[in-house]
């Protein structure tokens, strides 16, 4: 029995570790990611804001299920897994717009589309962390 419930423990244990490892994964992209893209906006190059753009979908991506996204969420903040999902799906549907903007040379709808990928990651955050 005690065997047991330490397998249980263990596995658990394992499977923390490794989401914890996808959320740091996730997070540290897009982190790189969006520093690119302020400064391919900043300089003028493109090259670097695509580049940032694709760090950015593909972290968002790792961390957008939401029984992922539930395990960082605080006890009493559990019921808002659902609102925390939809951030991401925002920063999903904002990476599109900032990439078809790009595309057309319409860096001002562009860089506003940088600007609420930012406003998503501080309202998830603001979740996350009590703020
Ligand atoms: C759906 C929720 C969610 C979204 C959206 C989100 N984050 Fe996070 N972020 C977290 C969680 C959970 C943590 C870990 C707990 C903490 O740091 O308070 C975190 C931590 C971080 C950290 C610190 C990393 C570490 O290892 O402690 C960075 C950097 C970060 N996020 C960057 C971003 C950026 C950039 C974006 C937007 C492009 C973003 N995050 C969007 C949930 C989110």
């Amino acid at each position: 029995m005690k065997i047991v419930k330490l397998l249980a423990a263990g596995l658990l244990s394992v499977s923390l570790a490794n989401a914890q490892d996808v959320m740091q994964k996730s997070m540290s992209m897009m982190e790189e990611g969006m520093t690119q893209i302020q400064q391919g906006f900043l300089n003028n190059n493109v090259k670097l804001i695509e580049n940032g753009t694709k760090l950015v979908n593909e972290g968002n991506a790792l961390f957008s299920k939401k029984e992922l996204i539930a395990q960082y969420l605080p006890a009493e903040k559990k019921h808002l897994a659902n609102h925390a999902s939809n951030v991401s799906k925002r920063i999903a549907l904002d990476v599109n717009v900032l990439s078809l903007n790009l595309e057309e040379k319409a860096y001002i709808k562009a860089s506003n589309a940088y600007s609420d990928i930012l406003n998503a990651c501080s309202s998830c955050h603001a979740i996350v962390r009590n703020w």
